[in-house]
């Protein structure tokens, strides 16, 4: 019997051809950025969406939380997420618990977006009794709302508030491949005007783990200082990053088949 299980895109699993890659992968230690599997990983991604440097973390919840730690280091800091956004609902508070941010949320629309003069009234003019607005996070596509996709436009809106405000932009991609396979425009276009973006490779890539942030070289090294005291230094790494590569070579290709079933399925034929 062959079994769809359409529980989540996360119970996919690695294809033969990347177990192959891992059992043959080159390896080194990781935390001596010495694995050159990882290596040729983090070049390919940073070239892929358009960003000066990458680093390969273990899941999409640390690469998150490991951007919003960089972005607001200087305490008091405060960062806008979507009452459903995946960080506010299911991180576990890390943001807080571990980052001591504070996680304003501006009311998500059905469609993943959310108001931006509401986003705007809500961004602090710099008083001294105030958190200091720092970043606004996107997620794209949005899980809790259905897989929606932003369109660029918003996301456009969205950019030229935070450049307007000196807010920086994350965004949490961890199905960015789908939402650019679905717009038909280059990941790298629709990152384009992000600061930071985090995007996953345990999901419709069906890596069986890993996640890579990208964002500017400077980003990235105090990213990997994060990312060592989250416990998040992997040492050979590469036999991960290996499977990545395959479901970047192999596996993102094939993304248009999952969209045409999952229309399929909707449109219920
Ligand atoms: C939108 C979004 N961001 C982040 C994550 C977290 O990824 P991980 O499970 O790798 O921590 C998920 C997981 O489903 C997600 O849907």
């Amino acid at each position: 019997m062959y079994v769809v299980d359409l529980r989540s895109d996360t119970v996919t699993k690695p294809t033969a051809a990347m177990r192959r890659a891992m059992a043959t992968a080159s390896l080194g230690d990781d935390v001596y950025r010495e694995d050159p599997t990882v290596n040729i990983l983090e070049g390919k991604c940073a070239a892929l969406l358009g960003k000066e440097a990458a680093l390969f973390v273990p899941s999409g919840t640390m690469s998150n939380l490991i951007a919003l730690m960089v972005h607001c280091s200087k305490r008091g800091s405060e960062a806008f997420v979507g009452t459903l956004s995946h960080i506010y609902k299911y991180q576990v508070g890390g943001a807080a618990h571990l980052g001591s941010i504070l996680l304003s949320t501006i009311d998500n629309k059905p469609d993943g977006t959310f108001d931006l003069e509401e986003l705007e009234s809500r961004i602090r003019g710099g008083n001294n009794n105030e958190p200091i607005s720092t970043v606004v996070a996107l997620e794209n596509s949005h899980n809790v709302c259905g897989g929606k996709v932003l369109s660029l436009k918003f996301i456009n809106d969205v950019a030229a508030l935070c450049k307007k405000h000196s807010l920086i932009l994350h965004m949490d991609g961890a199905r960015l491949f789908n939402a650019s396979e679905y717009l038909q425009v280059l990941a790298s276009r629709v990152v384009r005007d992000c600061d930071s973006v985090s995007v996953c490779f345990s999901k419709g890539l069906s890596a069986p783990v890993g996640s890579v942030l990208v964002g500017t070289r400077d980003f990235i090294e105090q990213a990997r200082r994060i990312r060592k005291m989250l416990g998040g230094g992997m040492r050979q790494a590469g036999v991960l990053a290996a499977a990545v590569l395959v479901g970047l070579d192999e596996m993102m290709p094939q993304l248009y088949l999952d969209h045409q079933r999952a229309r399929r399925l909707a449109c219920g034929k």
